[in-house]
């Protein structure tokens, strides 16, 4: 019986002289030779055998376009939102700065600041299972970060961008240095009369960014991808944690 090759090999590909960029193997055993030195049983990353690498600019190109950042340095690109969200506690959070979250609520940055030994400033959900803004707004003071996940996770609570925009201009208001992580992961799921993102928000305040996955929203998250979107200057601290 025939073996069913749902790649095409390296070797007969004809459109490898085409290929912008110089490969490098991260698929087999062969510890980062160049892909044309695999044996055919290795294929191209243009058809998703590996990471692809190659497609990082388009995406991030695409993604500037699709939310109308303008430039794709508003965006930050990573495996999934999960080391976002850790590289976030790492950026921001410190002995001295705690992480104000929620209880219950995905706990990704929760733990990352256990892990590390910071304080961890845990606020309740309602009698409504809903997110309490009065009493985050009051944890975010002196806090490195805010984590805050809209809709919710586990309660699938939400709040709308008028009551967010609201509770991040508190925020600002009252602690300025502090950093607020809006976790938009379940955004595509929410009504969007009851919920919009305040992503226009990220153009006025630096220390507010968005992360978002592929995971959740396209049920892709083998593929793991996930972004910020923010101001520049805030990526390149997540990205450099
Ligand atoms: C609210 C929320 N944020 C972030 C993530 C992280 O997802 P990923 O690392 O797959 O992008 C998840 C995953 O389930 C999630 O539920």
């Amino acid at each position: 019986m025939p073996i069913s090759r749902p790649f095409i090999s390296i070797d007969n590909s004809p459109s490898i002289p085409e290929f912008p960029y110089i490969g490098w193997c991260n698929y087999c055993g062969c510890s980062g030779r160049p892909y044309n030195w695999c044996s055919s049983a290795h294929t191209t990353y243009r058809l998703g055998c590996g990471y692809s690498a190659d497609h990082v600019n388009e995406l991030q190109a695409a993604l500037a376009d699709t939310y109308g950042l303008g430039t794709t340095r508003n965006i930050l690109l990573a495996t999934g939102s999960t080391p976002l969200l850790e590289g976030a506690v790492h950026a921001f959070c410190s002995a001295e700065r705690p992480l104000a979250t929620v209880d219950p609520t995905y706990a990704t940055s929760e733990g990352t600041a256990r892990a590390l030994g910071y304080e961890i400033r845990s606020v309740p959900v309602d009698n409504g299972m809903a997110i309490e803004l009065a009493g985050l707004a009051a944890a975010a003071k002196g806090a490195g970060l805010v984590h805050f996940c809209n809709p919710n996770i586990p309660t699938g609570t939400v709040h709308s961008a008028t009551i967010v925009e609201g509770f991040v201009r508190q925020i600002m208001r009252e602690s300025p240095d502090t950093r607020i992580l809006i976790d938009d992961a379940y955004i595509a799921y929410a009504a969007p009369a009851l919920m919009q993102t305040v992503l226009p928000l990220t153009a006025e305040f630096a220390n507010m960014f968005i992360t978002r996955s592929f995971s959740t929203a396209h049920g892709l998250a083998g593929m793991r991808i996930g972004y910020a979107m923010g101001q520049e200057e805030t990526l390149r601290r997540i990205e450099r944690a």
